[in-house]
């Protein structure tokens, strides 16, 4: 079973690398209402090295996510994964592209969730003409328990999002900075909405992080609406 639960919620994107605004992000998502996971990036693992995770989770008391976009061949990768989940990762974010045996072997860990990059947000990545398609039903095979979707493009995720098991949550990033507006992942099917810059910013992050998840909610209440 997934240790991130299906949604609707919100992951905070933390790539700010100052150890202030790490621990006040944290603290203040901790105290809002909601579905809050927070993730952590490369910058800060740079900075931090990858004990920051621990400190993070002591903090918030919340799922943490390693964003470490792991792209090597099979034993490097599960031992990065190894290493977040380790220091309290609950989910590490592995590169698809680099092939299902990478997938497998940090599955087979079996030390916490798997969310896998499908689809990247920024516009380069449409000039490769990827074939998400079979690496979906490879995926499926496999047993993940995530995958990454851009909320900059919701016909994308409500596309592919019939090839995925029931079970399987979507997170997608792209609101606010990359040009997205709020709502829009959760729009296409997205369980989670990634936010970052937007509203680590934000003067008063609790109540942002708040007005983020009532899109979720507002979603999910049309969707069951429609199911009726
Ligand atoms: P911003 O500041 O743009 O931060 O809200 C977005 C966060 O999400 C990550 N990101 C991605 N991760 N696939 C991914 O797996 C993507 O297409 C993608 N686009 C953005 C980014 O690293 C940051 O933490």
């Amino acid at each position: 079973m997934s240790k991130i639960k299906k949604g609707p919620g919100i992951i905070v994107a933390i790539d700010d690398p100052h150890i202030d605004e790490i621990y006040r992000v944290s603290r203040e998502i901790s105290h809002a209402k909601g579905n809050f996971v927070l993730k952590v990036g490369r910058t800060v693992e740079m900075e931090h090295q990858i004990g920051i995770i621990s400190g993070i989770k002591f903090v918030s008391g919340l799922p943490v996510i390693y964003d470490g976009k792991i792209a090597d061949i099979p034993p490097i990768s599960a031992r990065i994964a190894e290493k977040a989940y380790t220091v309290g990762a609950d989910a590490v974010i592995v590169h698809g592209f680099v092939g299902l045996d990478v997938v497998e072997a940090v599955v087979n860990l079996d030390m916490g969730d798997v969310i896998v990059v499908v689809e990247m947000s920024n516009p380069g990545w449409y000039d490769l003409h990827f074939h998400h398609g079979e690496m979906i039903s490879g995926l499926m095979d496999i047993g993940i328990d995530g995958v990454v979707l851009p909320a900059t493009r919701p016909d994308l995720i409500q596309n592919l999002k019939s090839m995925l098991d029931e079970d399987v949550y979507i997170i997608s990033p792209g609101i606010g900075a990359q040009g997205a507006s709020a709502g829009d992942g959760f729009s296409g099917g997205a369980d989670y909405e990634i936010i970052g810059r937007t509203l680590c910013g934000s003067y008063d992050v609790r109540i942002d992080a708040e007005y983020y998840y009532d899109w979720g909610e507002y979603w999910a209440r049309d969707r069951r609406h429609n199911d009726l």
